[in-house]
């Protein structure tokens, strides 16, 4: 059952529904009891819900609408979704914040200090308000799905025009017709996950590579994590919708597409009347026309030897694998509540190494986690040096309200966290030059995807997700060419294009 809280400045309109559901007035709390006990529901596809009331199709005539991303790259696809619809109701994105008649922080809640970059924004829009108050400011994402954040935005931030939830995005033109015809708060955040909606448009960044949800929201509650709080349990989108999706892109001209999910490996297992996993999905979606096929994330549990051999087979599966790691020490991933031990994730580690040519796997590594010891610490250091990442996105562990973990005692001192990073940072960073270095005076396929301002140089990826530059003719931008590797960094690796 989902429940739709729409809650007014100064007052909250609750209704009997919520009552039952929730046993009281106020939005559910991330509740790791509660979001575990929501099991297997049959999740709804609807293939119409999304539309515009007739009096807002041409409501943005003339207006400009700004839109300011924080977080992931769902986050990113997500806002994909809000631009087109925005556009649908004929607003003209802008880059300017001073010449935006309408601005949408979209946000991040997966650590501290996402949250106060977004409150730090905020206190720069409400001067923007107060000096014009016909400007409307919404809030959506990650954060508008924490009791706590809606707590602080009634008590502190009323003078925001509406608030959505990450499973609210297609209501937005309701949203935005009640804010404008109230002029008060308008906030609309499902506490329970929705259905799947087919409908909904995107406006997508790039003209040559397109994010593809497959999958929503996240069922493996890992115990530092909010996201499976805010972003629900997951529900998979049928294969037929995914495929058409990108037989659509493909005759857009499209070259690679990226299959997003919190855990795509475990790719419908939530179906109830069929056997169809992630490695069928990858299949089908091989023997496709689009040239390069990318997933993120995958995670260390369900990576069957199925996925691996549909990999290695087929040339538009690109070799390249993030694997988020988080610790070294068996006993952080048991307190962190992953199912895997260090041995079982280098044993599969070293079976994706041997089986897939030339693959580059990167990772997430969390210090400072409650109880890490230098011990635990060194363990994870030695594992980096073992398994010699191409790449890892590295973090200070942060305590989020309402996951199990945050009733742990966080022991490790701000410092200890500091240096740590700082080790760990140096170690990762040996290694991806390292693992750069490999690429000297080969030639590497890289899609091009635009000029880089400050060199002027083409930019692109390999298929291993290098970044690489080139000189180049413009002609270029979005195809697939041949650039012989000449100089190498820590991030990125330098060519001459071969033709
Ligand atoms: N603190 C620090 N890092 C976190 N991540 C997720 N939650 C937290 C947290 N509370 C990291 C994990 C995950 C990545 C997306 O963000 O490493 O893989
Ligand atoms: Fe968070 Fe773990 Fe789910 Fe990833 S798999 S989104 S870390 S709970």
């Amino acid at each position: 059952m989902l429940v739709n809280l729409t809650f007014y400045y100064g007052k909250i309109l609750t209704c009997a529904i919520i009552l039952m559901f929730l046993g009281s007035d106020k939005m559910q709390k991330p509740n790791m009891i509660e979001a575990q006990k929501r099991g297997h529901l049959k999740t709804k596809v609807l293939t119409n819900d999304y539309n515009i009331p007739s009096d807002m199709q041409s409501y943005g005539v003339n207006k400009k609408y700004y839109i300011e991303t924080y977080g992931c790259q769902m986050n990113v696809h997500d806002s994909e979704a809000v631009k087109a619809i925005l556009e649908d109701m004929s607003f003209t994105n802008t880059k300017d914040l001073s010449a935006a008649d309408l601005i949408i922080i979209n946000t991040c809640a997966i650590r501290e200090n996402a949250h106060n970059k977004v409150f730090g924004k905020l206190g720069q829009l409400k001067n923007l308000k107060k000096n014009n108050p016909n400007i409307m400011i919404g809030l959506c994402g990650c954060m508008a799905q924490e009791e706590v954040v809606i707590d602080l935005l009634f008590k502190k931030y009323q003078w925001l025009d509406f608030v959505f939830g990450t499973h609210n995005i297609y209501k937005l033109p309701f949203i935005l017709k009640e804010a404008i015809t109230k002029g008060e708060l308008v906030v609309e955040v499902w506490s329970k996950e929705g259905n799947i909606i087919e409908n909904i448009p995107f406006k997508r960044d790039s003209n040559y590579k397109a994010w593809v949800n497959i999958m929503y929201g996240c069922d493996n509650f890992c115990t530092y994590c909010i996201v499976p709080y805010v972003r629900g349990r997951q529900r998979s989108r049928r294969p037929n919708y995914i495929m058409d999706e990108v037989q659509e892109l493909i005759k857009a001209g499209y070259k690679e597409i990226t299959l997003l999910g919190q855990n795509v490996n475990s790719y419908g297992r939530d179906f109830i009347d069929q056997n169809y996993d992630f490695a069928d999905l990858l299949t089908d979606i091989s023997k496709t026309d689009i040239d390069r096929i990318r997933f993120v994330t995958s995670n260390p549990w369900d990576f069957t030897d199925k996925m691996i051999e549909v990999i290695k087979n087929n040339k538009n599966i690109m070799p390249y694998i993030h694997l988020p790691i988080q610790s070294g020490s068996n006993k952080i991933l048991k307190l962190m509540g992953r199912r895997y031990t260090k041995e079982d994730y280098i044993e599969l580690f070293n079976k994706i190494k041997s089986n897939i040519k030339n693959v580059s796997i990167s990772t997430d590594i969390i210090v400072g986690f409650p109880g890490e010891t230098e011990e635990d610490f060194q363990e994870t250091l030695a594992l980096v040096n073992e398994l010699k990442f191409d790449f890892a996105f590295t973090f200070v562990y942060s305590p989020r309200e309402g996951t199990a973990a945050i009733k742990l005692k966080d022991n490790v001192s701000e410092d200890e966290k500091k240096e740590r990073l700082y080790q760990l940072n140096k170690l990762i960073n040996k290694y991806a030059l390292a693992n750069n270095q490999k690429y000297l005076l080969q030639t590497v396929k890289v899609l091009i995807e635009k000029q880089d301002v400050k060199t002027g140089l083409l930019t692109g990826y390999t298929e291993t997700n290098k970044l690489t530059y080139c000189k180049g003719d413009l002609s270029d931008i979005g195809k697939i060419v041949l650039v012989q590797i000449n100089k190498v960094k820590t991030w990125s690796l330098y060519g001459e294009r071969n033709f």
